[in-house]
């Protein structure tokens, strides 16, 4: 599966919604996670975003976010189409631990 991990937070361009061949985009106030069954490991949306925030969970250190994605994913309405980015997103685009500062 591929994750979303925590340069999606306080930004949400939700570009990658367009792309998802499954629709498996999941919607929180301040980011969106992938569903984990749900994904069939296409990769079209890792370079449709922004802020870089979408990974493969072959890549080593993403446990907290797969887990992370796949807790939210099924708590989170689906999310089919872009909408605008978060107001001050291009502010928050490459910040530091958003994860700690924001993520509720
Ligand atoms: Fe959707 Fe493909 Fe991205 Fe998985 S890798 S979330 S199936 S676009
Ligand atoms: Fe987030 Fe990037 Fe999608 S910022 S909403 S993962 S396009």
């Amino acid at each position: 599966t591929y994750v979303v991990t925590d340069n999606c937070i306080r930004c949400k361009y939700t570009d990658c919604v367009e792309v998802c061949p499954v629709d498996c985009f999941y919607e929180g106030e301040n980011m969106l996670v992938i569903h984990p069954d749900e994904c069939i490991d296409c990769g079209v949306c890792e370079p449709e975003c922004p802020a870089d925030a979408i990974k493969p969970d072959t890549e080593s250190g993403l446990d907290k976010w797969l887990t992370l994605n796949a807790d939210y994913a099924a708590k989170w309405p689906n999310l089919t189409v872009k909408k605008d980015p978060l107001p001050d997103a291009a502010e928050h685009d490459g910040e530091a631990d958003k994860l700690e500062k924001y993520f509720s």
